[in-house]
């Protein structure tokens, strides 16, 4: 029998979860079908029982079902629990298991498909929510020499670092702090990219041979891409690998096969540039 995945957030219409799905899927040979579920707000937990109860078995979650999905699992992996939301849910008969396969996905895209190790770097991570949160131990984990945190309202910077420095040397600023601050590796998980604005970085944070890392992608460059290539570097990617890894590292949790994720990375890109 044919084995049902999903996504469950709102709005979800433009999710490209199912086509990434439908991409590991095919490659690897397994019988499952992953389609898209707008859920209205208020009506995640029925949502998650009706699927389960279909024999559903297993859910991504995305915005903004993050924390309510953490709330729902009766056990969580360890990074799901210190991330504070989850991302994937197994939908086993037993128990409702959540992870948060978010801040892997990052790590794998940086360092697998990028090429960079990040210990030993200074790693500054822009915006102190949600994005930013899930995906702070799997990079501490890398071992960097100092990740700074830095958002427009200092206060939850400060407070989102105080929860993560028992894992590494982190610490949390607002932007004006950051004048006299050199960093190797600039991530930009805030929403500003949403409005085509910027966060108002010094231009001057990037060190010598930095890279810059947008979460969010587009079929163009993003705001963020574009204001790191405006300021010299020569590193500056979007998170459409984020995206493929976050997936795929779900899809071995679900199906315990490994998916390449080149070609489907490939093939997304093409689709989003043929789009646009
Ligand atoms: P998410 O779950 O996507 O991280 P969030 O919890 O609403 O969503 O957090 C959004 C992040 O983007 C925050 O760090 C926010 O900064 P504040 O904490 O000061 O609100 C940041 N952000 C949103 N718009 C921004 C902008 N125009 N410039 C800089 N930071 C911005």
């Amino acid at each position: 029998m044919t084995d049902r995945y999903a996504v469950m957030g709102h709005p979800i219409a433009h999710s490209r979860s199912p086509r990434i799905h439908a991409l590991f899927a095919a490659q690897t040979g397994q019988d499952m079908s992953y389609e898209a579920v707008d859920v209205e707000p208020g009506h995640f937990p029925e949502a998650v029982a009706e699927f389960r109860g279909a024999g559903g078995r297993g859910l991504n979650v995305t915005v903004p079902y993050k924390q309510q999905a953490w709330t729902l699992s009766e056990r969580r992996s360890e990074r799901a629990q210190r991330a504070g939301a989850v991302n994937t849910l197994v939908l086993d008969p037993a128990e409702l298991f959540g992870d948060n396969t978010d801040g892997a996905g990052l790590v794998r895209d940086l360092t697998g498909n990028h090429g960079l190790a990040l210990d030993g770097r200074r790693v500054l991570l822009v915006g102190a929510g949600g994005a930013a949160r899930g995906v702070l131990e799997p990079l501490l984990a890398q071992g960097p020499r100092r990740l700074v945190i830095a958002n427009r309202t200092p206060g939850r910077a400060v407070e989102l670092a105080g929860a993560f420095r028992g894992l590494g040397p982190v610490e949390g600023c607002g932007f004006a702090d950051l004048q006299d601050r050199r960093f190797d590796l600039i991530i930009n998980a805030t929403a500003a990219g949403l409005a085509g604005e910027v966060p108002p970085l010094p231009g001057h944070v990037a060190a010598e041979g930095a890279w810059c890392y947008d979460m969010m992608y587009g079929a163009g460059p993003t705001a963020f891409v574009a204001w790191a290539r405006e300021h010299g570097v020569a590193h500056a990617v979007d998170g459409l690998g984020m995206l493929v890894e976050q997936a795929a590292e779900s899809f071995r949790l679900w199906r315990g096969v490994e998916p390449d994720t080149a070609p489907v990375i490939e093939t997304l890109r093409s689709e989003l540039r043929r789009e646009a």
